[in-house]
């Protein structure tokens, strides 16, 4: 049993679920998240911070087994340069406060693992990327990544573990990219996406929680995983799975320029469904984890299924 987990931005989607995972296999779950309004619940409980600046909540990081930073704006949106600005800001200040508040407790945190993103490589059609000889990528979400990463490395912590977790896209039942996928294939519109040959590395959230685990309980495990299933499928056998576990006969595909009309109407942006992300987890294999989801139709039955 451990003591004390704090997650901070741990009152979205990979956060709600760290939390329901280590509830029994903790004392005490702290979330650090900026409303005043989030409920604590069981032993979870909440703290107001404010992602940028070292104040009281750092009091909450005395003693843990482990900190987990979660916190960024959701990339799901129009990269305006005010959109931008708050991708950068939310994941450097939270990332800089938290080492700050590190650095200052009596008595560290053992490891802090801070979220970072497979979306560092290049798109990749051609081989898969891995920690070792994967070619980091260029634009603005690469940029973000880079950042996010040095300022984590930058934060010197003598006494606390550190542990960059680029996550894959992660699929779950409470939230993430499984809700706008399972919506596009009711509507009858779950087809091919663009050419459809683009890859899709994808993390199913039962081995999320558990890799995240057996980082914190792996005490040699220090600098970058990459946190995606083994085989990443592509984006057309990803569609057409889907449509077979929900029991879909017809979906309509999108063309590039339809998904450039559509992005703008729903304020998003193509490059999340049309750059092509094939990464491996060589790190985590080669330290011996054992995915529960490696095959992508196995993690879609699961997640379809309503248990
Ligand atoms: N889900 C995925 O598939 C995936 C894949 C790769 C990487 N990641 C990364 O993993 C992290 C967690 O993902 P998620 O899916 O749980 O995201 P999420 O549901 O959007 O949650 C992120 C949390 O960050 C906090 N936040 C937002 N803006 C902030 C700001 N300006 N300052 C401080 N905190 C802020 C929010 O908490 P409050 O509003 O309560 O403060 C929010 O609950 C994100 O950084 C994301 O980029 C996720």
């Amino acid at each position: 049993m451990k003591n004390k987990i704090v997650l901070a931005g741990g009152t979205g989607f990979l956060g709600i679920t760290l939390a329901n995972y280590f509830k029994d296999k903790a004392r005490e779950i702290v979330i650090l998240g900026r409303s005043s309004k989030f409920p604590s619940f069981e032993n979870v409980r909440f703290v107001k911070w404010d992602g940028k600046t070292v104040r009281a909540w750092k009091e909450e990081l005395e003693g843990a087994d482990a900190l987990i930073n979660l916190a960024g704006k959701s990339v799901d949106c129009r990269y305006t340069e005010k959109n931008k600005a708050e991708i950068f800001a939310s994941r450097l200040d939270s990332t800089h406060a938290l080492g700050l508040a590190v650095q200052s407790c009596q008595k560290p945190p053992l490891c802090w693992l801070n979220a970072a993103s497979a979306t560092i490589y290049r798109h990749a059609e051609d081989h898969p990327m891995d920690e070792i000889t994967g070619e980091i990528g260029s634009g603005f979400s690469v940029e973000v990544c880079r950042a996010w990463e040095k300022t984590f490395n930058e934060m010197a912590t003598p006494s606390t573990r550190k542990v960059i977790l680029r996550i894959a896209i992660v699929l779950g039942k409470g939230g993430g990219a499984m809700h706008p996928l399972k919506n596009l294939v009711r509507l009858g519109l779950g087809g091919t996406q663009g050419s459809g040959k683009q890859r899709f590395s994808w993390l199913h959230e039962k081995d999320f929680v558990q890799i995240v685990d057996f980082l914190i309980n792996n005490e040699s495990a220090t600098g970058f995983y990459n946190c995606a299933a083994p085989h990443a499928t592509t984006n057309s056998f990803l569609m057409s799975s889907l449509r077979k576990t929900m029991k879909m006969p017809l979906g309509l595909p999108a063309p590039r320029f339809l998904l450039e009309i559509g992005a703008a109407l729903i304020q998003t942006e193509t490059e999340l469904i049309l750059k092509s992300r094939w990464v491996v987890p060589t790190r985590l294999q080669e330290a011996g984890y054992q995915f529960q989801f490696s095959e992508i139709e196995k993690a879609l039955e699961e997640l379809v299924a309503k248990r």
